[in-house]
């Protein structure tokens, strides 16, 4: 069965055609996956701006639909299903994704899924490597969220712990715009840290203690925390007049350390705590360079194996939400054309 998938959540519109394969092992294949992205709208304004965002998804969404079928060789009567991004996200934004998502279910006929945009981060890394051995430590780490999940089931998402305020992705953007270095900040920071030199400057990092490592039950040691170490780059920066090229790479690179320490400790520690067979991270920073070879490096290291998405699986798009929406659809689970988009959607 084929299905379409449909994202709208932030700010890229995509759509995609995935095929089930007929393999447990790897069950999903991807028959194409077009984003159209609006970095270069937002860019000017620093960040995404919401208004902007629905408005271009109106402009964008019946062509990049047409183009993803046309791409996957697939017409209507192809296809066994539709899902779509419900939330969380922008809820502008979700709204068109979930509007076109019903119309087009309505007119053809065809079952509606709604999916949990981490889901489909999660499923990404099925979607790309195969079926994870559960269970399973997945961190799905982005602009919006920093959020650890334990799945001990196919399709069954547990949260183990989150960020106590900013979400990695923001961290690194927030951090970036100080430093005078654009929008999204994540891929410049990456660019620039490989240059500089992680122990050149002083910043706080997160610490678990002992105890906290070792405890048998969750305390909340498995949370996350970025606004501090923001704000002390902030501070940094304030207390001098101007930066040379090598003080923000050396910056950049600190800062990497720090983060990239921090999201790898939790999920080993998660890992160990749950008995996992498998880790892995989604979302967009799982894009990083760093966090993808600590992440390989440690994984080896624990004799675990781990799981990472494509450069264009991590970042927001439809094959994912297509992958997610094939599982739900698999356990029977539809939604009805009734369906509302939910900003703050929680999963499980
Ligand atoms: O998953 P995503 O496309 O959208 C959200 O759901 O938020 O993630 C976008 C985030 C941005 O904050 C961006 O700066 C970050 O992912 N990002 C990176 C890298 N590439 C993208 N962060 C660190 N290193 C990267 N190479
Ligand atoms: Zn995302």
């Amino acid at each position: 069965m084929k299905i379409l998938g449909i994202e709208t959540s932030c700010d890229e519109t995509s759509a995609a055609v995935v095929e089930e394969t007929g393999d447990p092992e790897k069950p999903w294949a991807i028959r194409s996956n077009v984003i159209a992205s609006q970095v270069p709208i937002h860019r000017e304004w620093g960040g995404v701006v919401p208004e902007l965002a629905s408005r271009q998804h109106i402009r964008d969404i019946c062509g990049v639909v047409e183009r993803a079928l046309e791409e996957g060789q697939t017409s209507w009567g192809d296809l066994g299903a539709v899902a779509v991004t419900q939330g969380p996200g922008l809820v502008g934004s979700l709204l068109v994704g979930v509007a076109f998502a019903k119309a087009a279910a309505a007119a053809s006929g065809l079952p509606l899924v709604a999916v949990h945009h981490l889901a489909g981060h999660i499923e990404s890394l099925v979607l790309q490597n195969g079926e994870m051995p559960l269970p399973a430590v997945v961190l799905v780490v982005s602009g919006g969220h920093t959020s650890l999940y334990l799945v001990e089931q196919p399709g069954e998402y547990r949260l183990l712990s989150r960020t106590r305020d900013d979400a990695a992705g923001e961290a690194y953007d927030k951090v970036a715009k100080l430093l005078g270095l654009g929008y999204p900040g994540g891929p410049v920071i990456d660019r620039l840290a490989a240059s500089g030199n992680d122990r050149a400057i002083q910043l706080p990092t997160m610490r678990l203690t002992h105890a906290d490592r070792n405890a048998p039950e969750l305390k909340g040691d498995l949370d996350f925390s970025f606004s501090g170490l923001k704000t002390a780059v902030l501070r940094h920066v304030r207390a001098r007049d101007a930066l040379s090229e090598r003080e923000i790479a050396d910056i950049c690179a600190t800062f990497q350390r720090i983060v990239v320490t921090s999201l790898i400790d939790r999920v080993f520690d998660a890992a160990r705590r749950y008995h996992a067979k498998s880790v892995g991270i989604a979302g967009g920073v799982s894009a990083n360079s760093r966090l993808r070879a600590e992440l390989q490096e440690r994984g080896l290291r624990r004799e675990i194996p781990t799981f990472l998405p494509s450069l264009q699986l991590s970042t927001d798009n439809a094959a994912m939400i297509a992958a997610a929406g094939l599982r739900k659809f698999r356990a029977g689970d539809v939604a009805s054309l009734d369906l509302n988009a939910d900003a703050a959607l929680p999963l499980a």
